[in-house]
């Protein structure tokens, strides 16, 4: 009896519990959108930290196209064994889900919710060469100008911007797509294109070095990371949106795996000099209740139930 008792607590001692050894091997995180833009910005940020916390390194995987759809397509086709992950948001995770009516798969029952990350109001930008100075005489340039405006492809957060500002001002703008608003940012600085509805981590820093003009912030207060840019409100039209980001698997990975994540991701975003860094960018930051997968599955799904009527209204559809 006892020599069998001590062979099951050695073989016991020696298994590790499921996803107790995780992670044994570097994680790939796979970012919808070209570098340099919001979203591999808050990737390489995260990822660099939430590596430090499992102790692998977490590779960041460009997979560009089709406003993110290419890049979701890959996570949910992905062994689910905690090695894949994705990043995306309101775009690629929601409005995708709306827009693309042959996505082949679905984006809320193939992917499982593993971290809401922060949301980034979005700034309304222009090139510094157009004659505009208030959001009142870009709406009127826009409307006697045929001008060009960047977005990371239909769906992209770019483009619910680009809809947004069009359904509250009347103004239009041809919409390029882009891989990313990291290369859209490039060609706005150069005038290649005049405007952009654009998040706050990627267009503050240029407008803050007089690179673009930034006219008004899409949040219902300003920002304590620009305070003198005004709400669009205050600007005179009232526009809000806000791009959420969050972190996803595919479906079927491990609950213990999945928990793992999420907490090495509240403990990144809990890291003091995270937070300054992304508040400096104005972005607004989950609490540990709303990061968590439980929560932020309800989320995503209410967010569904919000968006759909809106995009649907918008007839913006893909076949
Ligand atoms: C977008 O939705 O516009 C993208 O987030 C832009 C990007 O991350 O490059």
């Amino acid at each position: 009896m006892r020599r069998t008792a001590i062979a099951l607590l050695a073989v016991t001692a020696a298994a590790p519990a499921f996803g107790q050894a995780y992670p044994t091997k570097p994680i790939s995180l796979i970012v919808p959108f070209a570098a340099g833009g919001p979203t591999d910005l808050l990737a390489r940020i995260l990822g660099e930290r939430m590596g430090r916390e499992l102790g692998q390194q977490i590779i960041i995987e460009n997979v560009t196209g089709a406003a993110g759809t290419i890049a979701m397509t890959k996570l949910a086709r992905a062994t689910p064994d905690g090695y894949t992950i994705g990043i995306g948001h309101l775009g690629t995770n929601v409005v995708n889900g709306v827009i693309y009516t042959k996505l082949g798969f679905d984006l809320i029952g193939d992917l499982e919710p593993i971290a809401r990350l922060p949301a980034n109001p979005m700034l309304i930008v222009s090139s510094n060469q157009v004659p505009a100075k208030t959001l009142k005489e870009l709406v009127e340039y826009l409307k006697a100008n045929q001008v060009s405006g960047g977005t990371a492809g239909m769906g992209s957060g770019s483009h619910i911007g680009s809809l947004a500002f069009n359904a509250a001002t009347g103004a239009t703008y041809q919409l390029v797509p882009y891989r990313g608003t990291g290369p859209a940012m490039q060609d706005l600085i150069a005038n290649q294109i005049q405007v952009m509805v654009d998040q706050s981590s990627n267009s503050l820093p240029q407008a803050q070095g007089g690179k673009i003009r930034a006219y008004a912030v899409t949040s219902a207060k300003r920002s304590s990371a620009m305070p003198d840019i005004p709400t669009a409100a205050e600007a005179g039209y009232p526009i809000e949106v806000s791009i959420w980001n969050g972190l996803w698997a595919p479906k079927g990975t491990p609950k213990a795996i999945v928990d793992k994540l999420n907490a090495a991701a509240s403990a990144a975003m809990q890291d003091p000099a995270i937070r300054k860094r992304m508040e400096e960018l104005g972005q607004d930051l989950p609490t540990v209740e709303e990061m968590k997968p439980a929560a932020f599955a309800a989320f995503q799904k209410a967010e569904f139930a919000k968006w759909k009527p809106i995009i649907e209204k918008a007839g913006v559809k893909i076949e």
